[in-house]
């Protein structure tokens, strides 16, 4: 019985001790603005939290020759030994071979964007500028042919494209 009775008094303790006077937590260091808006770099469906910039696939033929073909092979097709396709298998998702590549399956543009700016290249992810950003996702979507080559994305611009599975995941939302 002393036993149990000491761990509920430690158990006290502990959870006691860990609350600063004021009843936060006491862990940890408040982050300033600049701070928080470095890290705070989620972008959703409707674009909120795009960054200033702008890039066309002209642009973005560069940065993906220079920072991404090596992984992605030519053309974003991938191939033996490479990253998976970024493009191709538009409409085949209900076929028995479906192909998800970004542009036959994700259903948002701006996923896009927010995955390669934290993520890619792959060995050296968030090193890209936004612009570089902006112009290596119409790169990508010009190759799988959702926009015009000149088209310019930006902030306004990149939430209105419309990706070709945009609707196909209507069904299973419906059904939640
Ligand atoms: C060092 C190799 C490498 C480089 C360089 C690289 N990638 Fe990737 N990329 C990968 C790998 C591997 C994956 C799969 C990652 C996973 O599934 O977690 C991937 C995944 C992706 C995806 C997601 C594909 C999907 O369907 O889920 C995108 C988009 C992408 N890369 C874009 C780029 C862009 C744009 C660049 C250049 C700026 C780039 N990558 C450079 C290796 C690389």
């Amino acid at each position: 019985m002393f036993g149990v009775k000491r761990l509920l008094v430690i158990a006290c303790f502990s959870a006691t001790s860990v609350y600063a006077l004021d009843g936060s937590p006491g862990l940890g260091q408040a982050l300033d603005s600049a701070e928080i808006t470095g890290i705070d770099i989620s972008i959703d469906a409707t674009g909120r939290n795009l960054p200033v910039g702008s890039g066309t696939a002209l642009q973005g033929a560069s940065v993906y020759e220079a920072k991404c073909l090596a992984c992605h092979g030519a053309g974003a097709v991938g191939g033996e030994n490479l990253a998976d396709p970024l493009v191709g298998g538009i409409g085949t998702l209900t076929t028995d071979k479906p192909l998800k590549t970004v542009v036959s399956y994700w259903p948002y543009a701006t996923t896009l964007f927010d995955y390669v700016r934290r993520a890619m290249p792959l060995n050296a992810p968030m090193s890209l500028a936004d612009d570089e950003v902006y112009a290596v996702s119409a790169y990508l979507l010009f190759l799988g042919g959702v926009i015009e080559e000149s088209h310019e994305l930006n902030a306004e611009t990149l939430p209105q494209v419309k990706m070709p599975n945009r609707d196909g995941f209507q069904s299973v939302w419906a059904d939640r």
